[in-house]
């Protein structure tokens, strides 16, 4: 774990690009850990939320598939001991797939340092958070869209608030007997839902949790709900933001906000060279490269077959690029 963290630190410490190329292709010549899978077991979600692309019918028919459950040991064995982070459930909902437990016994037994879900919890019954928190997640997401029920299930459309408070009841006491495990609410903000997050803790008051990030909302494909602007976040920015953080601290709550200047720049996102050299996308379509075979490659196999460390090597030097693969943007910003 405290790798990790070290590792975490330096990227935000070490401003310079290059460098962090530089790292990347240490680590990858070294064969250390040093990329991040995302891996979505199911392309499903229960939820249509109005922000998500899972509003849209036209994407809903292209998501499909269940990872089997037999290429898991496969899946552990040509990646596990490279990875650092291992997140699951990125862009789907992992609450539907029936073999969660088995992934992170898998990564705990490949020593993934840190192991992440994210979901809309409302699929989980008090047992299934109980056994997620025993089989060794560390962390877990709840994606909330909406303060009060009313908004909430506007947004999320098919969810019930009652469920989620729940869930978060569970995880409260999840938390007294696994203090570590960590509880992070991520509140997607668009217009419409910004203001009332000044009543944030007159509904959440109860439930312990660790983190409370705010993300703006981003054009992630063709949603019910298609008012990007953060014109409104930017206007009510002090009042809102500010009495957010200054309950989150009282409650000892890490509150993660964007800056201001981070509203003003809107399209600012992360170079694609890093990006694209630690992230590692899987889906039961899609294995990190499109021609990525699990049956007979490794992640080690393949890279040698690419020669991925000349090109790791190679961005070292390379111009910066921004990434524009919708997937990978809201991968990136979640943490
Ligand atoms: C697409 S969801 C899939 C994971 C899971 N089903 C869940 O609800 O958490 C991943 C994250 O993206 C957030 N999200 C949904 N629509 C978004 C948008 N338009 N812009 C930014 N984040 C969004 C969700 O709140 C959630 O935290």
């Amino acid at each position: 774990m405290s790798r990790v963290y070290t590792l975490l630190k330096l990227n935000r410490v070490v401003k310079s690009r290059r460098i962090k190329n530089l790292g990347i292709f240490i680590l990858h010549s070294f064969r250390q850990r040093y990329i991040a899978i995302f891996f979505d077991p199911v392309l499903a979600c229960n939820f249509r939320c109005k922000m998500c692309y899972f509003s849209d019918p036209e994407y809903r028919k292209k998501m499909k598939g269940k990872f089997e459950q037999d290429d898991l040991p496969k899946l552990a064995k040509a990646f596990f001991k490279r990875v650092l982070k291992l997140q699951i459930g990125c862009g789907a909902e992992p609450s539907l797939y029936a073999h969660n437990n088995e992934i992170i016994r898998l990564a705990k037994q490949y020593r993934i340092p840190y192991i992440s879900m994210t979901s809309n919890a409302n699929l989980f019954n008090s047992r299934d958070l109980w056994e997620l928190a025993a089989s060794g997640l560390d962390e877990i997401t709840l994606s909330l869209h909406g303060v009060t029920k009313e908004s909430y299930e506007y947004f999320m459309t098919n969810g019930s608030y009652e469920k989620f408070l729940n869930a978060l009841e569970t995880l409260t006491a999840v938390k007294e007997k696994y203090p570590a495990f960590k509880v992070r609410i991520n509140y997607t903000v668009n217009n419409d839902n910004f203001k009332e997050l000044i009543s944030f803790f007159d509904c959440f008051a109860p439930y312990k949790f660790d983190i409370l990030q705010i993300r703006p909302i981003q054009e992630i494909g063709n949603s019910e709900y298609n008012i990007f602007s953060w014109n409104a976040l930017r206007d009510a920015y002090d009042d809102v933001i500010s009495k957010l953080r200054q309950d989150c601290a009282e409650r000892g709550i890490v509150c993660i906000t964007p800056s201001k200047n981070d509203l003003e720049n809107h399209d600012e996102v992360s170079d694609a060279s890093i990006v694209e050299s630690t992230y590692c996308y899987i889906s039961p379509q899609y294995i990190w490269k499109k021609d990525f075979n699990i049956q007979e490659d490794t992640f080690n196999s393949y890279s040698k077959k690419h020669h991925l460390g000349r090109r790791l090597f190679k961005n070292i030097f390379s111009k910066k690029r921004q990434i524009n693969d919708r997937r990978q943007k809201l991968n990136y910003t979640i943490d």
